[in-house]
C-alpha cells in the first residue's frame, strides 16, 4: 500500500465556510492535513483561531514551497481567479469552493489544469454536501445520462419553503438565510438565479462534456414569484422550486435551464425543503436516482472542501471524461417550453409568441394564463422578467419539436384540415 501524501494546507478566507473548514480539519486529526497559513482580507476582524495563523500576503501562501494545497474560499471571483491560477502555475494543488470564478473562467480553468497538470477539485461548489460532481465524473461515465434535475441553490429554496410552508415574507425569510450564512454576500445572486445558473453551467460540464458560459443559459431566479402564484400552486396541490434541469432531446443534444417550476407534491424534488438541495438523475436501465443533501451552510460545504482534501492525498483529479474521453454534447435550443404566465395587464404578455394557451384565468387583479412557447423566444427576449410578469415552468415543460409538429399535425387533421 502506498503512503498517503500530507497535505500543507495555504487557506484563503475564513469566512462561513473557511473557518467551517478549520473547525472539521481540526475534528480529522487522521487526516494528515494541517493549516500552515490563512490569508484573509481584514485583519481587526475577530476570529475563532490563534493570531499567528493569520496573514494578509498572499505571497506568504502561493510562493510557500512548504505548501502543497491552496484552498480557496473567498467571496471575490476576480481575486479568487487570480489566487487560483497562480498557486496552479506554481505546482501546487487547488480545493475552490467560487463557483462564479469557476463559472466565469471555466475555459481557462480547463487550460491551466492541462497546462500544469495540477489538480483543481470544487466539490463544495455545487450542491455543497452532495457529491454531485464526482458522481457525474466518474459513476455516469457512459452515454446513458437522459436526464437531470436539481434545486442547487440553498438560499431560494430555503427562502421559498418559508414563505409558501410558514408564511413569512420575503424580505424576512431572506434576512433569515443570511443570518444563517446560507446567501451570498451580495443576495440577488441567489435571488436572481445567477448563483444556480453558475453551479448549472460546470455541471453540465461534468455531466455532459459542455462548456459554456452562464450567460448563455436561459435562467432566472425567483423574484418575480408572487402571492397569487402561490395560491395557483397550492390548488393544483403543487410547490415552486427553483429547477436546474438537463435533458438529452430525440436530436441527440441537451436542452438546459434553469427556472422556477410547478413541481408536484409526489416529486422528489418537492421532499426538498429549507436549504436542502437535491438532484434526480435519470439513466438507461438505472431509472430514476434521488440525491438529497444540505446545499449550504459552513459545516456541509467544508465537509466537501474536506473530501477534495481528501482525495488529494491520492492524487485524484478531474479527468472531465465527457469532454475529452467521450464526444462532448452539444447544447441545443430547439425545443418548446410549457409556462404558465401570471401578469397585471396583457399589453405587457406577447401573446403571438405562443404557439398555443392550454389555460387561463382572469381575475380582477392579476391574470394568468398556461402557454406553450418557443425557448429561442424566451432566450432572445426579456418580457417575462421585467413589469411584475412572473414566468413559471408548468407540467412537463420539455415540448421537443417532433412532438410539438405531430400535436399541430393532429389539430389541423382534427379540424378536417389536411
Ligand atoms: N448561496 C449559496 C446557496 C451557498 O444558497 O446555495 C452555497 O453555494
Amino acid at each position: 500500500m502506498t503512503a498517503h501524501k500530507e497535505l500543507t494546507i495555504g487557506l484563503f478566507g475564513f469566512g462561513v465556510v473557511g473557518e467551517g473548514l478549520y473547525k472539521v480539519l481540526e475534528k480529522t486529526p487522521s487526516l494528515k492535513a494541517r493549516i500552515k497559513k490563512v490569508c484573509i482580507k481584514n485583519p481587526e476582524k475577530k476570529r475563532q483561531a490563534p493570531a499567528s495563523l493569520f496573514t494578509t500576503e498572499k505571497n506568504e501562501l502561493l510562493n510557500d514551497s512548504s505548501i502543497n494545497v491552496i484552498v480557496e474560499v473567498i467571496d471575490d471571483a476576480d481575486a479568487a481567479f487570480q489566487i487560483v491560477s497562480t498557486a496552479l502555475k506554481n505546482g501546487k494543488n487547488v480545493v475552490s469552493a467560487s463557483k462564479k470564478m469557476i463559472a466565469e473562467h471555466l475555459q481557462e480553468l480547463l487550460r491551466l489544469q492541462q497546462q500544469t497538470g495540477q489538480s483543481f477539485l470544487y466539490e463544495s461548489a455545487a450542491c455543497a454536501s452532495i457529491p454531485v460532481i464526482r458522481n457525474l465524473e466518474e459513476y455516469y461515465d457512459n452515454d446513458l445520462l437522459h436526464s437531470i434535475k436539481a434545486i442547487v441553490n440553498g438560499s431560494t429554496n430555503f427562502i421559498l419553503t418559508k414563505m409558501f410552508e410558514e408564511g413569512l415574507d420575503f424580505r424576512q425569510a431572506l434576512i433569515l438565510a443570511q443570518q444563517l450564512g446560507f446567501a451570498e454576500s451580495n443576495p440577488k445572486l441567489d435571488v436572481e438565479g445567477f448563483d444556480a445558473v453558475n453551479k448549472w453551467t460546470f455541471l453540465l460540464t461534468h455531466a455532459y462534456g459542455i462548456v459554456i458560459r452562464p450567460d448563455e443559459v436561459l435562467f432566472n431566479g425567483i423574484q418575480n414569484i408572487n402571492a397569487g402564484d402561490a395560491t395557483v400552486a397550492r390548488e393544483k396541490n403543487q410547490q415552486i422550486k427553483l429547477v436546474a434541469q438537463a435533458k438529452k432531446l430525440q436530436n441527440g443534444k441537451v436542452a438546459a435551464f434553469v427556472m422556477p417550476q410547478f413541481i408536484n407534491h409526489d416529486d422528489h424534488l418537492a421532499f426538498v425543503k429549507n436549504e436542502y438541495n437535491g438532484v434526480v438523475i435519470e439513466s438507461g436501465f438505472a431509472d430514476k436516482q434521488f440525491f438529497y443533501g444540505k446545499g449550504a451552510g459552513s459545516l456541509p460545504t467544508a465537509s466537501a472542501v474536506l473530501s477534495d482534501i481528501a482525495a488529494l492525498r491520492y492524487d485524484y483529479h478531474y479527468e472531465y471524461k465527457k469532454l475529452y474521453h467521450h464526444r462532448p454534447h452539444e447544447l441545443s435550443n430547439d425545443l418548446y417550453l410549457r409556462t404558465y404566465v401570471s401578469f397585471d395587464d396583457w399589453s405587457y404578455v406577447p401573446r403571438d409568441d405562443f404557439e398555443w394557451i392550454e389555460e387561463w384565468h382572469a381575475g380582477e387583479e392579476r391574470k394568468y394564463f398556461v402557454g406553450v412557447i418557443a425557448f429561442e423566444k424566451l432566450l432572445k427576449n426579456t418580457w417575462w422578467k421585467e413589469n411584475n410578469t412572473s414566468l413559471i415552468l408548468a407540467g412537463d415543460p420539455i415540448i421537443e419539436s417532433i412532438e410539438l409538429r405531430n400535436v399541430k399535425k393532429k389539430s389541423l387533421e382534427l379540424a378536417g384540415i389536411i
